[in-house]
């Protein structure tokens, strides 16, 4: 049979086709025999070395490719090994990061603290510091503008209706605050009336962050709105430039996303979050192994 020219055009365009397919042709295994060029070589494997087999199970995985889609795809590296036994398949592991080091205080040795902190105007109208909430070793970190009403009065971080909101956008890429998440603010007490927090207060305030951040050593920060990253990042950029990005604060990843109550003001927003919480989600799964399964098994 006369191959088809457009697949003799194809396969004749992969020099790496070609060449894995012509020593595959001159294989001589151990067994002396002509390898794949010896049409009645059954059980040829046997005398193979595991180089061999490696040259042959790649032939066969480009044959594949390029009969199916015209070019190469990426695959694992093959490993034959006829000596040593395969290696038993571990269960995922979570990417180990460092343990905290040096002295570090204990989450609630600084939610202490907070408690019993003056060291700005806004100690003196709050009903309950808001220090953050999450588990111990979070795959994330978000950080928040601060507290509002309910936060105020609840003495927790994100309850009210953007905190709905953004533990709804979490949980769209398998995060939450009782799973994998740290929640917290750049100020742990309410300003009055909602306004942005000023220098006066987010200065002394980030103090008892960066304390967090170096207990927890997440993997990433998240930080929800203009306020929190303009003021890790010592910028004043609009959010419309960096949103999405992954920058660094203390040697942590970091990526800002428009605040859920500007999404719950501006719906136009939702589309661009969603793709940054995508970006987001492809991050942590570069950064950990047992997150990128979960997604994977999750598709
Ligand atoms: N908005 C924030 O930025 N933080 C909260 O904790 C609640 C609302």
């Amino acid at each position: 049979m006369v191959p088809d020219r457009r697949v003799t055009y194809i396969i004749l365009k992969s020099r790496e086709f070609v060449n894995t397919l012509v020593k595959i042709l001159t294989l001589e295994n151990q067994a002396g025999r002509g390898g794949l060029a010896n049409p009645g070589n059954f059980g040829f494997n046997k005398g193979m070395t595991p180089e061999q087999k490696t040259q042959v199970a790649l032939f066969l995985d480009l044959a594949g490719d390029y009969l199916r889609d015209g070019y190469k795809q990426f695959r694992e590296e093959y490993r034959f090994s006829d000596d040593a036994p395969p290696p038993k398949p571990q269960p995922p592991q979570a990417v180990r990061r460092p343990e905290p080091s040096g002295p570090t205080d204990s989450l609630e040795k600084i939610a202490d603290e907070i408690r019993s902190c003056a060291k700005c105007a806004l100690h003196a109208a709050r009903t309950q510091t808001v220090p953050g909430e999450g588990v111990k070793r979070p795959l994330i970190f978000v950080v928040g503008e601060g507290p509002g009403a309910e936060e105020d009065a609840s003495g927790r971080p994100f309850v009210g209706k953007a905190g709905q909101l953004l533990d709804k956008m979490l949980r769209a890429v398998n995060l939450s605050r009782d799973r994998n998440c740290f929640i917290t603010n750049v100020v742990k007490c309410r300003p009055p009336d909602n306004r942005d927090p000023l220098p006066e207060e987010t200065g002394p305030c980030i103090e008892y962050l960066n304390r967090q951040l170096a207990r927890l050593k997440p993997a990433a920060i998240l930080c929800a709105g203009r306020i929190a990253a303009q003021t890790l990042l010592k910028t004043t950029e609009g959010i419309g430039k960096f949103r999405g990005i992954f920058t660094e604060y203390a040697t942590f990843p970091l990526m800002a996303i428009y605040h859920p109550s500007a999404l719950l003001r501006n719906e136009t927003l939702k589309r661009p979050t969603w793709e940054d919480l995508k970006a987001l989600r492809t991050k942590l799964m570069e950064l950990d192994e047992r997150y990128a399964l979960e997604i994977r098994e999750g598709d």
